[in-house]
């Protein structure tokens, strides 16, 4: 599993154009979880030693930037950095390119090209969250000592003089709220920038960021590159980006398949009552390191909490977190020290985390882009890694629309074994859209429809939760809503009561 990137990286070359990614399990597919996280066989790998394809040191690229190449071990460049590496110096870009496919390089490696030594900010670099920002910096910073380059991370939640010490920074890296501050305090100038680039550029552009970004913007000097990257560049923030960058080309590398191509999906199908005992199974039978997501921070805690509670060493990561602390989980989590992390959706963008091999939708994603951000957590340069989404009754329509975006369907996965907590019979799940359930029943003996409610009331069913009654001597069905459905079986006059298992997907 612990195969070096790099020779992923040239197996992804390798790849191109053979029909080897055919024969792996991808979506559709069933495998067992030990096979679906496997990396790619370093046999052939090895095969492509001294490589036929383009490496970095034949690319027009400063000396410093090699020389950091080779030191982390890159030697090909990926699709993304081949084609965009030569032009984004001196043309403006928008680029979709999947996750994981090296783009934060496919910038970086153009922005070196060009700035210098200077006591200005060169190059702005907007991303959505406190966490991206401190990676890429680091990134940055990497390729930075190589050049003599200054660069920095500004953030919210973080000492504010510490980051007015160390600007001007030749390279910047931020979050639009902490620069706009800075900006406003007049600590921080964008009047000489080379480079304007948006980085996870849909979310930047989403309502909700848009103003902000366009607010930086407008402070900024006219002649400069825009560079704009994200996994999913939908058709509408590209006619916006075109606004906003001169005469840009544009790479559009994954249209057709959005997703990471080494993650395997699956769906498991669970009421929401269940979905910790389901969690438990998963994480019982298939041992890994799982980056876990909920819909709201409370949830993330709350699911962190129960899962401790179990017995698993598991931490929450969301904003109402102090930054330290956010910090020091994300740390750990990227070190190893932690193998269960579970999160909001400020993991779910960027995050370069390498060996995870489970994520988990613990909650289906309310935007399908943001389902392609979260499961692109894992399976990155050409790993293998499976995403697992947790569907309820009342999510079809949402995982019908992720099933759009990503072109395919994602197939039910039957989870095996139990995992710490046992399962409840979760009604709501068999429920229709009254939130009505069904039972099979047969009487004890014959009784009329009236003699049956009055009976079933008796147990504390209040007649506004009884519904449809069809019965015929001593069999019938009866409706009764999900909320009192543990009472009926407990009614005398049944001499057995069964709940008919049937899901309702069209809400
Ligand atoms: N040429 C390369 N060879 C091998 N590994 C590489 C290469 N370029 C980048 N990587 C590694 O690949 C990983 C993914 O890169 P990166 O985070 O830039 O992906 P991304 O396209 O920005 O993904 P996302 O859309 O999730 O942000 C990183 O760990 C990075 O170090
Ligand atoms: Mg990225």
């Amino acid at each position: 599993m612990a195969h070096c990137t790099n020779s992923g990286n040239q197996l992804r070359n390798f790849v191109k154009g053979s029909n080897l990614l055919n024969t792996m399990p991808l979506i559709g597919q069933k495998k067992g979880a030990d096979e679906s996280v496997q990396s790619t066989a370093i046999s052939t790998v090895l095969v492509l030693k001294g490589g036929i394809y383009m490496q970095f040191d034949d690319m027009n690229i400063k000396q410093e930037t090699k020389n950091f190449l080779k030191k982390n071990g890159f030697t090909v460049p990926t699709e993304v950095q081949e084609k965009v590496i030569p032009v984004a110096s001196h043309r403006d870009v928008i680029v979709q390119s999947r996750t994981g496919s090296g783009k934060t390089l496919a910038f970086l490696i153009p922005v070196f090209e060009k700035v210098e030594r200077g006591n200005f900010v060169e190059t702005i670099i907007l991303v959505p969250t406190r966490e991206l920002a401190q990676q890429v910096e680091r990134v940055s910073r990497g390729l930075g000592k190589e050049h003599g380059v200054k660069t920095l991370a500004i953030y919210g939640g973080a000492s504010m003089e510490r980051q007015i010490a160390g600007l001007p920074s030749t390279i910047v890296v931020g979050t639009p709220g902490r620069v706009m501050d800075l900006m406003r305090r007049g600590y921080l100038h964008l009047k000489s920038l080379k480079f304007f680039i948006l980085d996870e550029a849909d979310r930047m552009m989403d309502m909700g960021f848009l103003d902000d970004i366009l607010w930086i913007m407008e402070r900024t000097n006219k002649d400069k590159r825009v560079l704009l990257f994200s996994a999913t560049m939908p058709g509408d923030i590209i006619r916006l980006a075109r606004k906003y960058t001169k005469n840009p080309e544009k790479f559009i590398l994954s249209e057709d398949e959005i997703t990471a191509k080494g993650v395997v999906q699956y769906r498991v199908n669970v009421g929401e009552i269940n979905k910790m005992a389901k969690l438990s199974a998963l994480l019982d039978s298939e041992p890994g390191k799982y980056l876990i997501f909920c819909n709201t921070k409370r949830k993330t805690q709350e699911v962190a909490d129960k899962l401790r509670r179990l017995g698993y060493k598991s931490y929450a990561l969301h904003g109402d977190m102090r930054q330290g602390m956010r910090t020091r989980t994300m740390d750990a989590f990227k070190r190893g020290d932690i193998n269960i992390l579970i999160s909001t959706d400020v993991a779910a963008r960027g995050i370069d985390v390498t060996g995870i091999t489970h994520v988990v939708n613990y909650d289906v994603p309310m935007y399908p882009k943001d389902y392609v951000h979260r499961i692109g957590r894992t399976g990155r340069m050409d790993r293998r890694g499976k995403a697992v989404t947790f569907v309820t009754h009342n999510d079809e329509t949402y995982i019908r629309r992720i099933e759009d975006l990503i072109g395919s369907r994602i197939p039910e996965m039957k989870l095996k074994g139990v995992g710490k907590i046992r399962e409840r019979i979760d009604y709501r799940e068999y429920s229709d859209i009254y939130g009505m359930v069904r039972f099979h029943f047969k009487l004890r003996r014959e009784l009329s429809e009236w003699e049956i409610i009055k009976n079933i009331e008796k147990e504390g069913v209040d007649d506004n939760a009884i519904g449809k009654i069809d019965v015929a001597k001593v069999q019938g069905t009866i409706d009764v809503h999900y909320s009192s459905a543990h009472r009926i079986k407990k009614v005398g006059i049944f001499k057995n009561i069964e709940l008919v298992r049937r899901r309702y997907p069209e809400m």
